[in-house]
Order: structure tokens, then C-alpha cells, then sequence
């Protein structure tokens, strides 16, 4: 099949790629001349495990990338819109670069297309992409619209295009129910065909309903820090119930990313707008907000006073695998440091470039021993494997005080107190 995808984002390149692999001809379009120009000398904007491979199989035979829309999209018999959707007012979705995407495809659309909303958009934004496309229409040429959103984590978003536990569309007519799915015929998982308005809503349903995993495992942490019992234990023994699942019930720091808080601000707004306060949804991220805060309320306790102190960051990024810092725990937890008159160090394996731009005055280190050298306290951040190999023999030698504070329990309580360092972990119980 001929696709052109518009925008190369994490989910515009990464499914612009991948469908390249599953054997389209695929044609990548994006405003950003810089970018397109990086693309096509082989430099991908993103860090994805395994994108590089599959691009590089492909790229200038059948995977273009191109800054001209309307040559991209006369070639192409669907059209998929990955462009943002970042959070706007009162935690709205900003569709402002998709309406723009509309206006333009409305002006050089030369023959039937179907255009997929790849985007995580509100429920009816395909009706009012629909409209904004016919409005620029010089002429009415028939096209149809579907919605297939994306389930893609950063890191993983690979494995999660091509492996997916569902694929999820939304169409109205059943001609183009038959032509998604032969798109996606090379990929072997159930396919769920409802109507475009169900499509959109199934995507926001979905993460509402992970951050809410975590944001309960990470409340009951709290409570289970206090009556002195493990809150691992207690996510193993309700996980194992195949009705509830043992992933996303890790406790640590809090979700960050670009999607999470984002979607699930949303999703809250779209239910305020059809005068239903989503109240679960507002408590999911009011204890996201609370759980950082409780977090480095901890460590000042431990610490005792902050002033002065050199307290070391072990990993930047929202999660490991990724440069991201978007909404990442680490900005909360340095700017309280800093308030306090901290003198904060962190080490991050890709996220230092971007996190200088946020922290100026952070020193940055080039390993994770520089980092614990004279620090009151090493913070966990990000779960990084490389942090799991230190040792951490070496860390205690080098620091000023004894206290590590793992905000994604992800280390060994009992390895890291026979070092006679003292550990700090999310609803642990006491050691
Ligand atoms: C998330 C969803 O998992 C994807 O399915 C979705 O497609 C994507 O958003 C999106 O809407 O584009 P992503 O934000 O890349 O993917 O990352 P996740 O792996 O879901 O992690 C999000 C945050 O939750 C991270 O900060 C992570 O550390 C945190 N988390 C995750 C926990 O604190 N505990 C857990 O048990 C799992």
C-alpha cells in the first residue's frame, strides 16, 4: 500500500518505519526542514531501541522522507496524521498543529484518500478534522476518515508497533474497515473495528487506566510505609490475580512523560466540557502531583537541613531508554533541592544534554561515582540497569553521608544496607 504519514515524532517515524517494514511504501512528511534534512542523511531525531536497523533497510527505497505535502500525499492511498497533541489550557488537548495538518491536506488532496487520526485526540476530533479538510477543499473530492491510535511506550515503541497486544480502528464505512486491516495483515493480533468516536476514546481510556494502576499502588505505598509493610510484596500478591495484572503496579516517584499527565488532564477536561466532573482522574494525578512531593519530604527529613549539602541524582530522564524529561519526576525533585540551597549533582546515561537546558546550575557528572563523591544522599531517579551493576562498595567510600533513596525500588534494600549505606525505598518496609 502507498501511506504517507504526517509527522516524524516517536510515533510519526516510528510508524512511518515500521510500516515500511511490514512492506508499504511509505513516505514521511514533516514542516521541520532541519529535521527531514537529519532523516534523510540517516540522523532519526529519536533514541528507539532497534528504529535505526529497520530504517536503515528501507530508507530512499521504499521509506521517504520529504518537507512537500502535496507530492507526498498524491502518491498516497491512506494518509496517517502523528502530528502533537500537546497540553493546552485548563489541560486540553492543543490541536492546533492538527487543524493545520487539516487545513493543508483540505488544499492538496487530488484523489480519494482515507485519512487516519493516528494522534491521541478528544472524542470527535475526526468529525472536526472531516470538517476543517472539506472547508479547504477548492472542489469536494471524496475521502473517509478512520482513527487508529497508537499504544507505543517510549523505548519499546518498536517491539510495541509490530508485537502489539491489540490494534485498535475506528471507521465508519466497512470498505475502510477492509482497507486498515489489510494495512496491518502482516501483524498477528486482534483486531478491534468500532466506530471512529469509540476509537478515540479507547486511547484515552487506556492510559487514564494505567496511571490510575499506578497512581493507586503508588498511594498504598504510602500507607504501607507507615504500618511497616512491603508494598512489592503486596503488588506480587495482588498482581498475580489475572483480573488485575502485575504490570504497571510499580510504585516509585510518580509518572512522567509526554502522554500520562498530559492524557489524563484531558481526559478530565473533555468529561468538565459534558458537565461530568471524572473525579477518580483528577485524584489519579493529584496524588502523581502528592507522591513526588512526599518523596523529597523524605529525603529533607533524613537529610535534615539541605543547605549547603551536595546531594547526587542518579538518572534524568521520565523513565530509562529515553532522553525524554518531559513532566520527568526528576524537575519536581530538583527544584525543591535547589530551593533548599542544595548543591545537586546528577548523572543521567542520555538525558544531560536536555536536562541542562532545564538545570543550568546542576553539575552534571560523567558517571554515577563522580555523582555519589561527598553527597549527603545518591536519589534514584530513573531506573537505568547500568545503576543496578554499580559498586556500591566504591559509592559508600566516596560519599560524605550514608543514605540512598531509590525512587523506582529497583535495587536490593538488603544488598545496598550490607554496605552499610542506609536505603530509602517507596513503602518498603522498615530495615
Ligand atoms: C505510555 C503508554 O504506556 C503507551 O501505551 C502509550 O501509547 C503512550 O503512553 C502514549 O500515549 O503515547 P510512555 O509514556 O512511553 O507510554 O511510558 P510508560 O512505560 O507507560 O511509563 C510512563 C510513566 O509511568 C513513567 O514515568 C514510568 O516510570 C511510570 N511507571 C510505569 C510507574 O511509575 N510504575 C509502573 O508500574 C509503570
Amino acid at each position: 500500500m502507498k501511506i504517507t504519514v504526517i509527522g516524524t515524532g516517536y510515533v510519526g517515524l516510528t510508524a512511518a518505519v515500521c510500516l515500511a517494514e511490514l512492506g508499504h511504501r511509505v513516505v514521511g512528511v514533516d514542516v521541520d526542514q532541519d529535521k527531514v534534512a537529519a532523516i534523510q542523511n540517516g540522523k532519526l531525531p529519536i533514541h528507539e531501541p532497534g528504529l535505526l536497523d529497520i530504517f536503515k533497510r528501507y530508507a530512499g527505497t521504499r521509506l521517504t522522507f520529504t518537507t512537500v505535502l502535496e507530492g507526498a500525499v498524491a502518491m498516497a492511498e491512506i494518509v496517517i496524521i502523528a502530528v502533537g497533541t500537546p497540553q493546552g489550557k485548563d489541560g486540553d488537548a492543543d490541536l492546533t498543529a492538527l487543524k493545520e495538518v487539516a487545513a493543508q491536506l483540505g488544499r492538496v488532496i487530488n484523489n480519494y484518500k482515507i485519512v487516519i487520526i493516528k494522534s491521541t485526540v478528544p472524542v470527535g476530533t475526526g468529525e472536526q478534522v472531516a470538517e476543517i479538510i472539506r472547508k479547504y477543499q477548492p472542489s469536494p473530492i471524496p475521502f473517509d476518515m478512520a482513527s487508529n491510535p497508537e499504544f507505543l511506550r517510549q523505548g519499546s515503541a518498536v517491539n510495541d508497533f509490530l508485537y502489539p497486544d491489540r490494534i485498535v480502528v475506528g471507521f465508519e464505512k466497512p470498505a475502510v474497515g477492509m482497507v486498515l486491516r489489510s494495512m496491518y495483515l502482516n501483524i498477528s493480533a486482534p483486531i478491534v473495528e468500532t466506530d471512529i468516536r469509540t476509537a478515540e476514546l479507547i486511547k484515552y481510556a487506556s492510559n487514564g487506566f494505567l496511571a490510575t494502576k499506578i497512581s493507586f499502588i503508588n498511594e498504598l505505598a504510602r500507607f504501607s510505609e507507615k504500618i511497616d509493610v512491603d508494598i512489592n510484596k503486596v503488588a506480587e500478591g495482588m498482581g498475580l490475580d489475572s483480573r488485575i495484572g502485575q504490570k504497571f503496579l510499580h510504585a516509585g516517584v510518580g509518572f512522567g512523560g509526554s502522554c500520562f499527565p498530559k492524557d489524563v488532564a484531558a481526559l478530565t477536561s473533555l468529561g468538565k466540557k459534558s458537565g461530568l466532573e471524572l473525579s477518580l482522574l483528577q485524584t489519579v494525578l493529584e496524588i502523581n502531583r502528592t507522591q513526588k512531593k512526599w518523596f523529597f519530604d523524605k529525603i529533607k527529613h533524613s537529610i535534615g537541613t539541605l543547605k549547603g549539602k551536595k546531594v547526587g541524582i542518579l538518572g534524568l530522564s521520565f523513565k530509562p531508554d529515553t532522553d525524554d524529561m518531559r513532566e520527568a519526576p526528576s524537575r519536581d525533585i530538583i527544584t525543591w533541592l535547589e530551593k533548599e540551597g542544595a548543591i545537586v549533582k546528577a548523572y543521567d546515561p542520555v538525558a544531560m544534554k536536555n536536562a541542562k537546558n532545564i538545570f543550568p546550575k546542576v553539575q552534571y557528572m560523567d558517571n554515577p561515582y563522580q555523582v555519589a563523591q561527598s553527597s549527603s544522599a545518591v536519589i534514584i531517579l530513573t531506573e537505568w540497569p547500568e545503576f543496578k551493576k554499580l559498586n556500591w562498595q566504591k559509592v559508600k567510600d566516596s560519599m560524605a553521608g550514608n543514605l540512598i533513596f531509590d525512587g523506582r525500588n529497583f535495587l536490593s534494600p538488603s544488598k545496598i544496607t550490607g554496605f552499610g549505606l542506609r536505603y530509602h525505598g517507596i513503602g518498603g518496609k522498615r530495615i
